[in-house]
């Protein structure tokens, strides 16, 4: 195998976005094995497929027996052992250093050396990930969006330690299951999440301080920045308790009092009103 084609893909977590994942590189002809830790949440993550590809069969992007295959091609598991023959590894588990790094240990003893080791961490720093397998430079950040099969960029992010052969098979990689890739070194946030916060964090702040209210501030920024969704909007989308995570993974990082969370951001996070998923946010959801 040369490094430029990844063609077995694994995917440990079937949640959010490890469901998503599986099912994108699915889509595109690739057979994946998809780990979870519970039958029961695989069996949650192929209601979640199978709902996904049947209104894309709906839509009439994808015909019935396309969709079939594109299951047929994902095997679903509990252990690790089908990771063996695996040209790439995509972990999307549970944010925690400690549990991301003792399944980078576990990868090392089951897959080839050869294998590309890429994580989904949303804030994690890739080169304290590397750090934990014994070959540092096949570790390497593919950050997914939320929704996966709906958007369009992967962030790839090089730890200190990535090798250019693999941040370049991984850029193929991503082409070749249909989505765009741009490349990033490692720091605190990566690019999307640096960006994005601070202004969710800063539109939060303009609450605080009474300036105007949240729907004010929100179509202010549609029809003057021309965004598609105001940024409390946004927060309430991503959930207002992840936003205070990457707020403090910046302003810890950095050490920069510009990335200061919100005094009320915390809050909101306090009060339980974290957004859509909490039917309360900036706005109130209720249940559908
Ligand atoms: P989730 O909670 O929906 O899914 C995580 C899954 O991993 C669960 O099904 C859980 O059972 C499984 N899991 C936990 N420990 C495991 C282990 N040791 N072995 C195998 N499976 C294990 O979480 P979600 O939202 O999918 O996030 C996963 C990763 O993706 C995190 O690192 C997160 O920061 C990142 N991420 C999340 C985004 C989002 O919008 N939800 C966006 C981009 C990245």
């Amino acid at each position: 195998m040369t490094m430029t084609d990844l063609r077995n893909i694994g995917v440990i977590g079937a949640g959010t976005m490890g469901n998503g994942i599986a099912q994108t590189c699915a889509l595109a002809g690739f057979p994946v094995v998809l780990q979870d830790l519970s039958d029961a949440a695989l069996d949650r993550a192929r209601k979640t497929m199978e709902g996904s590809l049947a209104r894309l069969v709906k839509k009439a992007t994808l015909t019935e027996a396309q969709a079939a295959d594109t299951l047929a091609r994902i095997t679903m598991t509990t252990t690790l052992d089908l990771m063996a023959d695996r040209d790439i590894v995509i972990e999307a588990i549970v944010e925690k250093l400690e549990v991301k790094a003792a399944i980078l240990g576990k990868l090392d003893a089951i897959c080839r050396a050869d294998a590309v080791l890429a994580s989904n961490t949303s804030s994690i720093s890739l080169t304290q990930l590397a750090a934990a397998s014994a070959h540092p430079g096949r570790v390497i950040g593919m950050h997914f969006f939320n929704p996966v099969p709906v958007m369009q960029l992967v962030e790839i992010i090089r730890a200190l330690q990535t090798t250019d052969a693999v941040a370049e098979a991984v850029t193929a990689l991503t082409h070749a299951i249909g989505k765009t890739p741009r490349v990033s070194k490692d720091s605190y946030g990566f690019i999307v999440n640096r960006l994005l916060a601070p202004q969710i964090n800063e539109a939060i702040n303009c609450v605080y301080e009474g300036l105007a209210t949240p729907e004010d501030i929100d179509s202010m920024m549609k029809l003057g920045a021309n965004h598609p969704m105001g940024p409390l909007a946004l927060g309430d989308l991503i959930g207002l308790d992840v936003v205070l995570n990457i707020m403090e993974t910046l302003y810890d990082g950095f050490d920069d009092p510009k990335y200061r969370p919100s005094p009320l951001l915390k809050q909101m996070v306090s009060a339980g009103y974290l957004g859509r998923k909490a039917g309360k946010g900036f706005a109130e959801y209720p249940a559908a």
